[in-house]
C-alpha cells in the first residue's frame, strides 16, 4: 500500500462549482462591510458550529439572536455581546442583512419563506423544505426577490468531496458504477425534536438526506428512486432507520443507509470499472481532522491523506461572498436547483418506501 500526502491548501474551495462571480472582490467589499447575519434558533447546531465560524471571518458579525422565549435570547444574547430578539421581530430589523435559520426541520419552510418576504437573505440548515412543492416555492421567491437562500450541507464545502471529485472526472476510478453512503447515529434523548413529527422528526429527513446529497454531488441530479425501506416507529410516527437504492441517468445504481439508532458512522464509497475510492467521515468531520481516501484497485492499494478543512466555515464563507454586494442570479441558480432536487428525492422515497415497524427495544 503507498500512502502520499495533498499539500494543504489555504483556500479549500466549495465542491459544487460557482459561475461568473470573482469571490475575490466581493470578499474585499464584504471586508469592509460585513454581512449583518442574524441567528434564527439558538440552536444546538448554531452554538457547536455557527458561531465559531462566524468568530474566524471578517466579513461577517453576528448583529442578534432570536428565540421562541425573549428570557432565553437575552441571556444569549448578553452571553454573546449582541442583541435579543423574538423570530418575527429580527426578521424586522433593518440593522440584519440575512439569517441562519437552525429550526427543526419542520419548520424550515415557514421561516425561510418569512425570512425571504422580510427581504433577508437566507442560510437554511438541511434539509430546506419538506417537500419539492414547498422547495419550488422558497426557491422561486428568493429568485424573484434576489435573495440569497442556500440549504446549510456543510459537508459539500469540505475539500476532500472535491478531491474525489477531481479523481472521478480525471477517470481515476475508470466507469462509475455503484455509489454507497452511510449516515447514521446513536439514539437522541427521548424529548429530541428528531423524535416529533409535527417538527418534521424522523432519521430520513435529518440523516438520510447527507448520503442522498453525496450520490447528487457525485452521480449527478437525474436520479430516480428504485426501491426505499424505512423501519417506523408507529407510536411517534416518524422513521428511525432506512435504505434507498436509486439509479443515475447513466445506469450507476446508488445504495443509501441511515438511521439513529446505530453506533456512529458516517462514510461512502464510489466504486468504478477500474478503482474504488472510500471515505470515512465524510459527512460530519472536525475542522482539525486529516481526511484519508483509500483506492482500491486489483493489485494496488493507496491511501491519500489530505489537509483538514472547515466545512461549516467555508460554507458561511461561501453563503456571505454570495450576498453580494450584488446577488449573481445565475450563480445562485444551481445551488436553488439542487436544494429542489433533494426535495424530490425526499418525496420519492416516501412515496415508493415500503414501511416496517421498530422493534420495541427502547428505539426512541
Ligand atoms: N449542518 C450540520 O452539520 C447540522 C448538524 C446538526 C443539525 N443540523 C440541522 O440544524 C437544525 C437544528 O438542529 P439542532 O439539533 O441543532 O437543534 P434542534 O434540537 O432541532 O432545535 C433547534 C432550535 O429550534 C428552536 N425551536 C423552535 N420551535 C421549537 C420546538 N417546537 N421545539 C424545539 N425547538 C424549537 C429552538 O430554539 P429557541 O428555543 O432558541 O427558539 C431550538 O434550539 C436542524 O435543521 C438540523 O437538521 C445541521
Amino acid at each position: 500500500m503507498s500512502r502520499h500526502r495533498e499539500p494543504s491548501s489555504p483556500h479549500p474551495g466549495a465542491v459544487f462549482e460557482h459561475t461568473g462571480r470573482s469571490e475575490g472582490t466581493a470578499t474585499d467589499d464584504r471586508a469592509a462591510s460585513p454581512l449583518r447575519l442574524g441567528l434564527l434558533g439558538c440552536s444546538p447546531i448554531a452554538r457547536r458550529r455557527m458561531l465559531p465560524a462566524i468568530g474566524l471571518l471578517d466579513t461577517v458579525r453576528l448583529s442578534g439572536v432570536a428565540a421562541r422565549e425573549i428570557e432565553r435570547a437575552k441571556d444569549v444574547a448578553a452571553e454573546l455581546g449582541t442583541v435579543a430578539s423574538g423570530y418575527d421581530e429580527i426578521l424586522g430589523r433593518d440593522d440584519v442583512d440575512a439569517v441562519y435559520i437552525s429550526l427543526p426541520n419542520g419548520l424550515h419552510y415557514e421561516w425561510a419563506g418569512n425570512a425571504l418576504r422580510a427581504g433577508k437573505h437566507v442560510l437554511c440548515e438541511k434539509p430546506l423544505a419538506t417537500t419539492r412543492e414547498n422547495a419550488v416555492e422558497l426557491t422561486e421567491l428568493a429568485a424573484s426577490r434576489g435573495l440569497v437562500l442556500r440549504e446549510n450541507f456543510s459537508f459539500e464545502h469540505h475539500s476532500q468531496h472535491t478531491k474525489v471529485r477531481q479523481l472521478l472526472a480525471e477517470g481515476r476510478f475508470g466507469i462509475p458504477r455503484t455509489f454507497t453512503g452511510s449516515f447514521c447515529i446513536p439514539p437522541l434523548p427521548p424529548d429530541d425534536t428528531r423524535y416529533n413529527a409535527a417538527l418534521g422528526g424522523g432519521a430520513l429527513l435529518d440523516i438520510g438526506v447527507y448520503p442522498l446529497r453525496a450520490a447528487q454531488l457525485l452521480l449527478g441530479p437525474d436520479l430516480t428512486v428504485t426501491g426505499a425501506t424505512l423501519r417506523v416507529d408507529e407510536r411517534l410516527a416518524v422513521d428511525l432507520a432506512g435504505q434507498v437504492q436509486l439509479v443515475s441517468a447513466d445506469g450507476v445504481f446508488a445504495q443509501l443507509e441511515f438511521g439513529i439508532q446505530h453506533s456512529y458512522g458516517s462514510r461512502y464509497s464510489l466504486w468504478g470499472s477500474a478503482a474504488s475510492v472510500s471515505l470515512d467521515r465524510a459527512f460530519t468531520p472536525p475542522p482539525s481532522r486529516q481526511p484519508v481516501l483509500r483506492i482500491t484497485e486489483q493489485d494496488h492499494a493507496e491511501e491519500i491523506v489530505l489537509p483538514p478543512s472547515d466545512q461549516f466555515r467555508n460554507s458561511v464563507e461561501a453563503f456571505v461572498a454570495a450576498t453580494g454586494p450584488v446577488v449573481d442570479a445565475a450563480a445562485e441558480r444551481p445551488w436553488l436547483d439542487r436544494a429542489v432536487t433533494t426535495a424530490r428525492l425526499i418525496d420519492e422515497i416516501r412515496k415508493k418506501a415500503v414501511r416496517v415497524g421498530a422493534r420495541d427495544e427502547g428505539d426512541g
